[in-house]
């Protein structure tokens, strides 16, 4: 072979081949695995939610990484446009024990949502002491999405104890809480006031179960609302229940996942929707906690899949999606077919 031609021959395949193959795969959700920025570190934003603003996504979580300040409470944010590479924001909230709860104080679950009378964004929090019986949320606020966001004060939603929150903005824009309180034996789900500051009284619907990581989305005409039981950090069969309206009737619960006693692992946190040009997909967001290290915990995120009023959250595997057009592919399965 000519010199020349080897040469090109090698420039084909250790330069371009590889990125072409690059570029024709597509990056992997892998549910379980650990998940790194787009700065190489793992990703910290547990019991998370995320926020759509334009065409960017916002993930916020709780940074439980070990090496910051142990007096300090921290919500991450993430950024991405594909929901697949997720660039560091910072720490929307860096909090110190706002209101003297005491070691081992407890700031969970974050959720965003946006104010269009304010124009400003809005941070819930599950805040609480070391034994969790002061049972409040918190709020917080910023001008801009990232933060950093100013706690302003905690309350009892409704008079209630109020443990885990869950959030839900439905298609009118209506912003709702989700909160759990023990004495009632159930979950509430309330709407948020225009400026996002307060929740508003009477709740929109109860649901009459004990239950946990709550958290809702409206498809296709129907509402799906789904929790855990309350074990604490370990996982258990998270169940779901259907309803045409919000405010019910509300069907009997079943489990999402009814191949797996325990959710594979998982806690649900947030249901994403993505609505595509080609589908609306709801994606699972779930939290594999790690009780002994929980900034090692780790998240499972996969597309439900819905058909009615049923439900299953499938059995995890590496998967991924094109965010504009809603569509999601699972990795082990062959692309179809171009028409
Ligand atoms: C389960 C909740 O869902 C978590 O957010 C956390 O509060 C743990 N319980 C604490 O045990």
């Amino acid at each position: 072979m000519h010199p020349f031609v080897r040469l090109l021959a090698g420039f084909l395949v250790c330069v371009v081949l590889p990125r072409t193959v690059a570029a024709a795969t597509p990056p992997l959700i892998t549910p379980g695995a650990e998940w790194r920025d787009t700065q190489g570190h793992v990703i910290e934003a547990h019991g998370g939610g995320i926020l759509q603003v334009g065409r960017t996504w916002y993930w916020f979580g709780e940074d439980r990484n070990p090496s910051l300040d142990p007096e300090k409470r921290y919500v991450s944010c993430y950024s991405s446009r594909d929901l697949l590479h997720w660039k560091f924001r910072g720490h929307a909230l860096a909090l110190s024990d706002p209101e003297h709860l005491g070691p081992h104080w407890v700031l969970e679950r974050p959720k965003v949502y946006y104010s269009k009378s304010t124009h400003q964004f809005v941070m819930y929090v599950h805040l609480d002491d070391a034994r969790y019986k002061y049972a409040r949320v918190a709020v917080a606020r910023s001008a801009r999405i990232t933060g950093p966001y100013l706690f302003l004060r905690s309350f009892r939603p409704l008079d209630s104890e109020s443990r885990d929150i869950g959030q839900f903005v439905d298609d009118d824009g209506q912003a709702y809480l989700i909160f759990e309180s023990r004495p009632s034996g159930g979950f509430y789900v309330a709407r948020l006031s225009p400026d996002r500051l307060s929740v508003e009284s009477p709740a929109i619907a109860f649901l009459d179960a004990p239950l946990e990581g709550g958290a809702l989305f409206h498809y296709q005409g129907m509402y799906y609302v789904l929790g855990s039981h309350l074990t604490g950090w370990r996982p258990n069969p998270n169940v779901y229940a259907t309803a045409p309206n919000l405010t019910g009737p509300w069907s009997t619960f079943r489990k999402i996942a009814p191949a797996s006693p325990d959710t594979y692992g998982a806690q649900s946190t947030f249901t994403l929707k993505i609505t595509g040009t080609k589908a609306t997909t709801v994606i699972f967001l779930g939290d594999i906690w790690n009780p002994k290290s929980l900034s090692d915990s780790r998240y499972l995120w996969m597309p439900l899949t819905i058909s009615g009023d049923h439900l299953l959250l499938p059995e995890p595997q590496p998967w991924t999606i094109n965010a504009s057009q809603g569509l999601t592919r699972i990795a082990a399965q062959p692309v179809p077919p171009a028409r």
